[in-house]
């Protein structure tokens, strides 16, 4: 299977409808995804990006109906992880010489994943790879999301090969923005920009200005998962800016579990002070237990207020909280503010701990730990209710 992008320029990667859980089961994929992969046929023959190392094999039959292999003159490895660079293991079982074009640390990453010392050719930002016909430049763009990242662009098509920059986990054979439901394409970008990139929010704000200075004539943006962007290219890199830059929703996501519904009823007392509180902030709550980790990510990121409650077991918090708190305390919490609510039976010490790693990790902490011993009484309640509306007060 090929799809055509331009007369030099195909799709040949793999489009896995299958795929629920990513990272491991760290990201749901709840529309699949694909791994994309482009050859560029002109004088020169390149081919950019593979797929993941379970496809291999498909990938390569599938490729040999698109290309004679040994006429692959170069590849181009934007970034070495395994679901775009695994089948370039064994493509390089059959073509062992072909050059490998990728950053420095690409090549490391490589070698290291690999364990094979193949033909590196390593590449710096602006440097530029000649297809003949056409001229590929290299845009290196560490930590997003990796160090190894980079994108490149191909001048005269106008097409930048963004990698993961820009991608969603969106299983369309249709492979254009414009032929699918864009209200499901957009969540699946937020999902994907909030779990991916976002925890690298300010370096990929710098590299995305730096492009924009450059004034790259943009008619496609193909990434390395998903759809490619030709019909909304300047809302899609709209949107990257506004994610980049951190400008959040007035918006505060709840984020709570609970062993005998103590913790519960704090959570939604909370939810009542916020709808009080009158000034437009809207709330999103969460049972971690019920709901998926990847959109409460979804909504952490793109909210200015987060709230943290468990209930307190042994001396520590419950699990589900502590594997979600691993994942909220690692995003880019710039401007973000959060605070914290428990129950406990004897020893505060746990639910205290939540506010501390949220201070710690950069959230800014202003009013005390909601602690409750046992179950709260009307009274409680009534304070929670204070609490959530005190918090929503203090986020305008
Ligand atoms: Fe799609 Fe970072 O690999």
């Amino acid at each position: 299977m090929k799809i055509e992008i331009t007369p030099k320029v195909n799709w040949v990667g793999k489009i896995d409808y299958e795929l629920r859980n990513f990272h491991g089961d760290q990201i749901t994929t709840q529309h699949g995804s694909s791994y994309n992969s482009y050859l560029i046929q002109d004088e020169k023959n390149v081919l950019i990006d593979a797929v993941y190392t379970p496809f291999a094999e498909e990938f390569i039959a599938n490729l040999k109906k698109v290309i004679d292999l040994q006429k692959i003159d170069f590849i181009v490895v934007n970034h070495s992880e395994p679901d775009h660079s695994g089948a370039i293991a064994k493509l390089m079982e059959i073509i062992p010489d072909t050059p490998i074009y990728c950053t420095a640390t690409g090549a490391k990453a490589l070698k290291g994943q690999y364990h094979k010392n193949w033909n590196f050719v390593t590449v710096k930002n602006g440097d530029i790879l000649s297809t003949g016909g056409d001229e590929l430049m290299f845009i290196e763009a560490p930590m997003m999301h990796w160090p190894d990242t980079m994108m490149c662009y191909l001048k005269n098509e106008g097409i930048l090969f963004s990698n993961d920059v820009f991608g969603q986990h969106f299983a369309e054979a249709s492979m254009f923005d414009d032929l699918v439901n864009e209200c499901e394409l957009m969540f699946e970008t937020e999902k994907y920009f909030a779990n991916i990139i976002s925890p690298f929010s300010k370096k990929a704000a710098k590299k995305l200005a730096e492009i924009e200075q450059m004034n790259l004539e943009l008619k496609m943006i193909c990434p390395a998962h998903g759809v490619i962007w030709r019909k909304n290219i300047e809302k899609i890199l709209e949107l990257y800016k506004k994610w980049t830059n951190l400008e959040l929703e007035n918006q505060i996501t709840i984020v709570y579990d609970t062993m005998y519904g103590s913790t519960r009823k704090i959570a939604e007392a909370i939810t009542r002070g916020i709808a009080q509180a009158g000034n437009g902030v809207k709330f999103v709550i969460h049972n971690v237990s019920k709901s998926d980790g990847s959109d409460i990510i979804t909504d952490v990121f793109r909210s200015k207020g987060v709230i943290v409650g468990s209930s307190a077991i042994n001396n520590g918090i419950l699990n589900s909280i502590a594997g979600i708190m691993e994942e909220i305390t690692n995003l880019d919490t710039t401007n973000k503010k959060a605070a914290a609510f428990g129950s406990y039976g004897w020893s505060p010490k746990a639910i205290d701990g939540i506010g501390e790693r949220l201070k710690n990790s950069g959230y800014i902490v202003e009013l005390p730990v909601f602690k409750v011993q046992w179950a709260p009484d009307e009274e409680q309640l009534n304070k929670a209710e204070s609490f959530g509306r005190e918090f929503a007060l203090s986020l305008l």
